[in-house]
């Protein structure tokens, strides 16, 4: 075990991932759609807003225990779903859930990860974790994957509904993005640098998108991968759709990717449990406002009838804490968790984790509050 008590915020995670992750996947993990303008607003925007200290309030005692549709969360904080998350490190959605698991916070495993839906279950004694699904076109394989999650015991589904299509990322492009890595030159010299994470990847035999590859007829080897994936995006995804989905899975569903009021009302008006104030980290609609800056109109206009949560941007306790107070429930962490997950593996993510908490928890006392489930917009200065 290392001793990580200096690294002391996430921004030190990321530094430090970026010298130990491979070029194609450090970037894939930090960058944004076009001009990354929305990626960077999502960030910037939590800075605007600004916190009522207060003093001379008893700071005993202090909880920030809630729920998450129903579920007992450590804080309001879950783990996002990220694809590819096992090239930041190796088996990296192993080591995201086991953190989480310890933790006692939710982890979402994407449909384009690396380990598998079968893999989470088998290396977390079965422990139920979230799992987020795409529409593609093949709707047999929509089908089998979600008889798939729930024999894995996935508690709750989260469907995203802004990928579509998808974003265009400039930095995937230069890089040739693919999982595993192509043998190219530059791929083979940056490799050279990175000699922790080749020796980690060496030893796993998870290398390529395990919830697809083999799940699927003709889907082997990288490139038939690939051209599958790029063309299952289903351009036609409806709410008719959602509601195809709703029946089929069962359980507790939740919407990813709601930016807009409307939208927001028909998720309410859709039956399901949650949804994510969301522009999937800037990955999307570049031009679109922050997740932060949506939330408060959002959680007005539908709060009492789904729970709300978002996504985008939260690096910090403090962030978390904002985002409360402008009405969500919980929160998704992605690119705070990849971070840690790339700089030091699972002990990186709980390390991600105690920042978090320890930053939430202070932030909390100094507004004058004890409990994580009293905080309001009160919280916040208006001027
Ligand atoms: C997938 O969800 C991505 O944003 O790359």
């Amino acid at each position: 075990m290392r001793d990580l008590s200096r690294i002391t915020c996430i921004e030190d995670l990321r530094v430090i991932a970026r010298r130990r992750v491979p070029r194609m996947f450090y970037d894939y993990a930090d960058s944004g759609a076009w001009t990354e303008g929305t990626y960077r607003a999502n960030e910037s925007d939590f800075q605007d807003i600004e916190l009522r200290q207060r003093v001379a309030v008893n700071m005993e005692g202090r909880s920030l225990r809630t729920t998450m549709i129903g579920q007992d969360v450590a804080m309001p904080v879950a783990i996002a779903p990220t694809g590819l998350a096992g090239m930041q490190h190796a088996d990296g959605e192993i080591l995201g859930a086991r953190a989480a698991k310890a933790f006692g916070i939710p982890f979402t495993l994407s449909t384009m990860s690396i380990c598998s839906l079968e893999d989470i279950a088998e290396a977390t004694g079965r422990h139920p974790f979230w799992f987020q699904l795409y529409v593609m076109k093949d709707r047999a394989f929509i089908e089998r994957l979600i008889e798939r999650a729930r024999a894995a015991n996935v508690s709750a589904l989260q469907l995203t509904l802004d990928l579509q299509i998808i974003g265009q990322r400039h930095k995937d492009i230069k890089n040739g993005l693919s999982a595993p890595p192509k043998p190219t030159l530059k791929n083979l010299l940056d490799l050279a640098t990175k000699p922790r994470w080749c020796w980690n990847m060496l030893g796993t035999e998870r290398r390529t998108l395990r919830n697809i590859a083999g799940h699927v007829d003709g889907v082997t080897d990288m490139s038939s991968l690939s051209s599958w994936t790029a063309d299952q995006f289903d351009p036609t995804l409806s709410w008719a759709d959602v509601e195809w989905i709703k029946n089929r899975w069962g359980g507790p569903l939740i919407l990813k990717g709601i930016l807009d009021v409307e939208d927001a009302r028909l998720a309410a008006d859709s039956g399901a449990d949650a949804l994510i104030v969301s522009n999937h980290g800037g990955r999307q609609l570049d031009g679109a406002p922050s997740s932060i800056s949506m939330l408060r109109d959002i959680a007005e206009a539908v709060g009492r009838r789904i729970e709300v949560w978002m996504d985008g941007g939260v690096r910090s306790g403090q962030d978390v804490l904002k985002a409360r107070a402008l009405g969500a429930r919980g929160v998704l962490i992605g690119r705070s968790f990849l971070y840690g997950l790339g700089a030091f593996g699972q002990q990186g993510v709980t390390r991600a984790l105690q920042i978090i908490e320890k930053e939430l928890d202070l932030t909390m006392a100094f507004c004058g509050r004890t409990r994580i489930d009293d905080v309001g917009p009160e919280v916040l200065l208006r001027r």
